[in-house]
């Protein structure tokens, strides 16, 4: 609705800034302005500053600026109308007359939408009915609480094809109406011989209905879900005057409160996820209506938290349509602003994985996020191999097709800046191809000694086994060097140089060097021969065999040899920064226990902290191998 241009300049000179701001920050006067510390970004020292004659606030710590309208948008998530009315109606100002032919579009909304809350109330009236009874059991074997489906005001569309019209229009409302808002299809003129139209029919029959509210909390909307398998499972409202798919996000109007104490707002992709999340205690969630995210809808997140987190279904569809929305985003992101997104494990949604996982799992989901950058670079780097400087340079182009659509010129610096650096760590991290053909020195060859005593090998590496995640990737690393011993040709250097910090393991390697540079060619199984031969069977059961516990796929046998390979990359890379890692600690924990100075401790805290992270990523190994195998042909 657009105001008149006399009527706002009135508004604005009736708001005192200062007093609207004071309420939730903390204003000192220095001059002719006000300053503290800025609503909009963390900071210590006051950059944020008010002034009441020009009337607007300036940060010249993050750059916000603004009027009052502009405030209450960002400080408490108001819409334009919204934030006029709130300022009007304090400043005791009547808002204006719509013009006569607004009013009437007014009044037509007003309509439909007095349609749509009576359809939610009888909806709700026949769940509690006795005909109801079999769609109150189907939600509560779906787990919601009376709390719940009250909260939601879910409802039941029963059986028949005009139980909602008979009850309608015995309240007086008019057929068209009906039909205009999207409850009644009218179907078209029969064909031929028989022009007039058949009667018109209640669209939702026989259904569990969910109404859709506006951001203000009004019914504009239903979704209907069918009873078991039936297909469509959910029926939605067609586009209507009030409804627009693309516009709409399911449970805004709760959620944007939740949001604003939280400071957190979760992106799901079904209304029972939205609906299971609330009940959990997470009230900030919203869903698109089955649509791909639109512009305005992340405009709409934005407006309530900078990095709206997008949790979407943990399968292939689910990913795609994480991976569109982030594409989505692109032309639009600003300094600040972004999205997040959170890996569901495959197969499972917010529902099912509440259902199974209870609150704790759902928690661990939404602390291990994903920001947009990784998103973007695990998309154009998983399952592509870059050992030439072509296709270095392919990754190269098709990352910097993707940070050209970012629209804000310093993110998109910062983008290319980053990408870049990322580039640089990944290429170093891939040793040059070994070249082959060397002759006797193609394999180093380490010492002597690893081959005494190698038969007592193995219960020592039972014992470190489960032990630290070092012992766990240096076994993981000789297991697919004794599967793929091909695999030589690339990586004898990186295995020959290899920090390895448990004896046994290490003795294990100098075995296969040494086997390998007597016989260069010697395929898995011959290798494993001549190694049981020399003493290492036990060790070989337990690193390969019938004893090899959670072996990686990409390390197995099975496993083709650039997915082997790819593998391999990836621990090596993860084992020498751990190693870097552990270094510095102790470098770190010998300063710190020289001189206890701030700074000292500071730092130590900091590798601690990068440590543990790392440990924690372990985890994601896994992952790898799962990404890998779905992209790579075998
Ligand atoms: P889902 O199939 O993931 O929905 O579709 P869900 O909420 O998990 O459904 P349950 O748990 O089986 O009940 C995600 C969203 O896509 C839209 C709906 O908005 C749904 O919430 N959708 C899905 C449709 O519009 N029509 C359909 O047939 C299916
Ligand atoms: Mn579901």
């Amino acid at each position: 609705m657009a105001f008149p241009p006399r009527f706002m300049d009135e508004l604005r000179s009736r708001v005192a800034l200062p007093a609207l701001i004071g309420r939730r920050v903390r204003l000192v006067k220095r001059g002719r302005e006000w300053t503290g510390l800025c609503p909009f970004h963390n900071e210590k020292s006051p950059s944020f500053t008010v002034s009441e004659d020009k009337g607007f606030y300036h940060c010249f710590g993050c750059g916000a600026h603004g009027d009052a309208i502009e405030y209450l948008r960002r400080a408490e998530g108001l819409s334009f109308v919204e934030a006029v009315e709130r300022l009007a109606g304090e400043a005791g100002l009547a808002l204006p007359e719509p013009d006569p032919e607004a009013r009437q579009q007014l009044d037509g909304l007003e309509r439909l939408q007095a349609v749509l809350e009576a359809a939610a109330d009888w909806y709700r009236a026949q769940l509690a009915a006795p005909a109801g009874a079999k769609a109150r059991h189907y939600l509560a074997e779906r787990g919601l609480t009376p709390e719940t489906i009250e909260r939601f005001r879910l409802g039941f569309a029963p059986e028949g094809r005009s139980a909602l019209k008979q009850a309608l229009l015995g309240r007086g409302l008019s057929e068209a109406l009906l039909i205009e808002s999207g409850m009644l299809i009218a179907p078209p003129p029969g064909e031929g011989g028989n022009p007039a139209p058949a009667a018109s029919y209640d669209r939702f029959r026989d259904r569990v209905m969910f109404p859709i509210h506006d951001r203000r909390g009004r019914v504009i909307a239903f979704g209907g879900r069918a009873f078991g398998d039936l297909k469509p499972k959910y029926l939605n409202s067609p586009e209507t005057p009030l409804f627009h798919k693309g516009r709409v996000l399911f449970n805004l109007a709760l959620a944007r409160t939740a949001a604003q104490s939280t400071g957190r707002l979760v992106v799901a992709e079904g209304y029972m996820d939205v609906i299971a999340l609330a009940q959990a205690g997470i009230a900030e969630a919203v869903a698109p209506l089955g649509t791909a995210l639109t512009e305005e809808q992340l405009e709409a997140l934005w407006r309530l938290v900078p990095e709206p987190i997008l949790c979407f279904d943990g399968d292939a569809a689910g990913q795609r349509a994480a991976a569109r929305a982030g594409e989505r985003a692109l032309p639009l992101l600003k300094a600040g602003r972004s999205l997040r997104f959170a890996l569901l494990p495959a197969g499972e949604d917010p529902d099912s994985l509440l259902r199974r996982g209870g609150r704790a799992a759902l928690d661990e989901v939404l602390a291990r996020t994903e920001p947009l950058s990784d998103l973007l670079w695990r998309l154009e780097t998983a399952s592509r191999p870059l050992d030439t400087p072509e296709r270095r340079a392919a990754l190269e182009r098709d990352l910097n097709e993707r940070v050209g659509r970012i629209g804000d010129e310093t993110v998109r610096g910062y983008y290319r800046d980053w990408f870049r650096e990322r580039r640089r760590e990944l290429f170093a991290s891939r040793a040059p191809a070994f070249s082959p053909g060397g002759g006797a020195k193609r394999w180093p060859r380490s010492g002597d000694a690893g081959r005494i005593g190698a038969e007592r090998a193995g219960p020592e590496l039972k014992a470190r086994a489960a032990g630290s995640p070092n012992a766990g990737r240096e076994r993981l690393i000789l297991a697919i060097f004794l599967n793929h011993p091909a695999l030589l040709d690339r990586f004898a250097e990186d295995f020959a140089a290899l920090e390895i910090g448990s004896p046994e393991l290490d003795r294990v390697r100098s075995a296969i060097l040494d086997e390998l540079a007597r016989n260069p060619g010697l395929d898995s199984g011959g290798l494993q021969r001549h190694l049981s031969a020399q003493g290492f069977a036990r060790a070989l059961d337990r690193l390969v065999g019938p004893e090899a516990a959670g072996l990686h796929w990409f390390a197995g046998p099975l496993a083709a040899l650039a997915d082997a390979a790819a593998g391999l990359e990836h621990v090596l890379r993860r084992h020498r920064r751990a190693l870097a890692l552990r270094d510095e600690f102790r470098r770190v924990e010998a300063d710190l226990a020289q001189e206890m100075t701030e700074e000292r401790y500071a730092r130590f805290l900091a590798v601690q902290r990068e440590m543990a992270a790392g440990e924690g990523d372990e985890a994601e190994l896994m992952d790898f191998g799962v990404a890998s195998g779905r992209g790579v042909a075998t």
